[in-house]
C-alpha cells in the first residue's frame, strides 16, 4: 500500500535513529539550531526522539551537558509529557491513528485486536522486540480511516480481522528473513 502523508519520514528517521542510539553527535546540528534561542527544551526533546526513536538517559545527560539545564529539570519534562520515549521502539512502530474519523470509524476495536494479537498495551514493546505500539492523532489520511502506519506504510480501512492478518505477515516475514538468513 501506499504511503500518504509525511509521518512516513518520522517513521524511518526513527528506525535509523535507533540504529545510531549511541553516537551522540547527532544531537550536535539540534544544538546549533537552537543554541541562541531560550525555551526550545521541548523541540530539542522532539528532535532528539525523531533522531534515536526515543530518549536514552545517555542522550538527556549530554542534552544537560550542552544546553545547562540542570538534568533533573530535563527528566521532569521528558518524563511529564506522553509524546517523549524512555526506552527504545521495536523494529516495526505500529502508529494507531484515535483522530476523530478513525475513533468514529472503530480505531478502538483496531486497538483492542492489537493489543490482543501482540499482547501489549498503547506505548509498549513487545517482548521479542518487534512490535511498538503508539497511538496518534489523526494521520491526515481521514478518508481512508480507519487507519495505521507501520514504519511508514499506510494501512487502510481496516477491521479487525484485517488488522490481525497484517500482523500475522509481518510476524511471518520477519521469521523467514531469519531463517533464510541463517
Ligand atoms: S482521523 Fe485518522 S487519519 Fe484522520
Amino acid at each position: 500500500m501506499k504511503q500518504c502523508c509525511e509521518c512516513s519520514s518520522t517513521a524511518s528517521s526513527q528506525k535509523e535513529g535507533f540504529e545510531n542510539s549511541s553516537d551522540l553527535s547527532l544531537l550536535d546540528p539540534i544544538f546549533e539550531k537552537y543554541k541562541h534561542k531560550a525555551g526550545s527544551l521541548i523541540s530539542i526533546l522532539q528532535q532528539a526522539q525523531e533522531v534515536y526513536g526515543y530518549l536514552p538517559l545517555s542522550v538527556l545527560d549530554y542534552i544537560a551537558e550542552e544546553t545547562g539545564i540542570k538534568a533533573p529539570v530535563i527528566y521532569g519534562v521528558a518524563t511529564f509529557y506522553t509524546q517523549f520515549r524512555l526506552n527504545p521502539i521495536g523494529k516495526h512502530l505500529i502508529m494507531l491513528c484515535m483522530g476523530t474519523a478513525c475513533h468514529v470509524n472503530g480505531a478502538k476495536d483496531i486497538e483492542e485486536a492489537i493489543c490482543d494479537e501482540l499482547k501489549i498495551a498503547d506505548g509498549e514493546t513487545t517482548t521479542d522486540g518487534l512490535f511498538t505500539l503508539n497511538n496518534v492523532a489523526c494521520l491526515g489520511c481521514c478518508s481512508l480511516s480507519p487507519v495505521m502506519m507501520i514504519n511508514g506504510e499506510t494501512y487502510a480501512k481496516l477491521t479487525p480481522e484485517k488488522t490481525r492478518k497484517i500482523l500475522k505477515e509481518i510476524r511471518k516475514n520477519d521469521q523467514q528473513q531469519v531463517e533464510e538468513a541463517a
